[in-house]
């Protein structure tokens, strides 16, 4: 059975669409790494990770840390967004594409896109970028068809129009760049917190309710029409365990203090926008 790295090579000799984060030339297979003409030289990790991060400006965040992803993986795994999945899948399924390249942009530990992917009855190859080394590391863990690059949605290391499918998954967004590697068929699915994501857990944190909705589609309706907005929303009981994950999980852990906090019931509210270029 081949390993990560040599599956790594394999993905990237099938399609080779990936670009040098400082000069933008097409990047070449060499040995154990990639470069560009101007030989810039990104090596390629046992596990399959890339590192195609223009190190001048490249920060290691210490909020996304593996503690926050590992929590992350365990409350995303006991199925709160399962019907964001459903109705993700059901739409990239109905694109009537024979095989198509998925770019997961902000892609985390990568759990959302693997059940996302284990409902496609369709080809795909997928790239998952982060700009967090632990988050890529776990990204690893699954798939055999996908690249994982440590990257920024800021400069994506990606050919123009290259893209089939861009999902971005409650993570930050540049519209200049998501339109730069999207075919001029492709589709943008983005997926933003509602009024009501984990109103209970906010309203014990003293936070307002997310208000992000409006500004993300504004932002969107720059490039792209906006084929429809789905608003996906369920109410779980809550267990101990899950709630002490769903608080290591975000960045809201900031807000805690020295708080306890007691809630027997989670909203997961969520939009979904699916667009098209104009
Ligand atoms: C709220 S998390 C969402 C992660 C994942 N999509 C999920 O839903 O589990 C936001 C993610 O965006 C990533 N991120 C933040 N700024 C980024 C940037 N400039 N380029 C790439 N990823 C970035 C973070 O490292 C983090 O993994």
């Amino acid at each position: 059975m081949k390993n990560k790295f040599e599956l790594c090579l394999e993905n990237i000799k099938k399609n080779n669409i990936l670009i040098c984060p400082y000069c933008k030339q097409g990047l070449q297979i060499d040995n154990h790494s990639l470069k560009c003409y101007n030989n810039h030289n990104f090596s390629i990790s046992k596990k399959g990770e890339i590192y195609l991060v223009n190190s001048a400006n490249y920060k290691h965040s210490s909020i996304y840390n593996r503690d926050l992803f590992l929590s992350r993986r365990e409350f995303i795994n006991k199925n709160y967004y399962n019907n964001v999945y459903l109705n993700i899948s059901k739409y990239i399924n109905s694109l009537n594409k024979s095989e198509i390249t998925i770019l997961d942009l902000g892609s985390g530990e990568g759990t959302h896109m693997h059940k996302i992917c284990e409902k496609l009855d369709i080809k795909y190859n997928l790239i998952s970028i982060d700009y967090s080394k632990d988050a890529i590391n776990l990204v690893t863990d699954y798939y055999l068809n996908n690249i994982c690059i440590v990257g920024d949605i800021n400069n994506l290391p990606i050919e123009n129009n290259s893209i089939d499918v861009i999902i971005d998954f409650l993570s930050p967004y540049n519209g200049d760049e998501i339109r730069r590697v999207l075919k001029q068929d492709g589709k943008i699915i983005k997926i933003v917190p509602g009024n009501n994501y984990l109103k209970e857990l906010r309203y014990k944190l003293d936070l307002e309710e997310y208000r992000k909705k409006e500004d993300v589609k504004n932002n969107l309706l720059k490039y792209f029409n906006i084929i429809k907005e789905i608003e996906v929303t369920d109410i779980f009981i809550i267990e101990k365990l899950d709630l002490d994950h769903l608080i290591k999980m975000s960045p809201l852990q900031n807000n805690l203090k020295d708080k306890q906090i007691n809630i027997d019931k989670i909203t997961i509210n969520n939009i979904i926008y699916y667009g098209e270029c104009k």
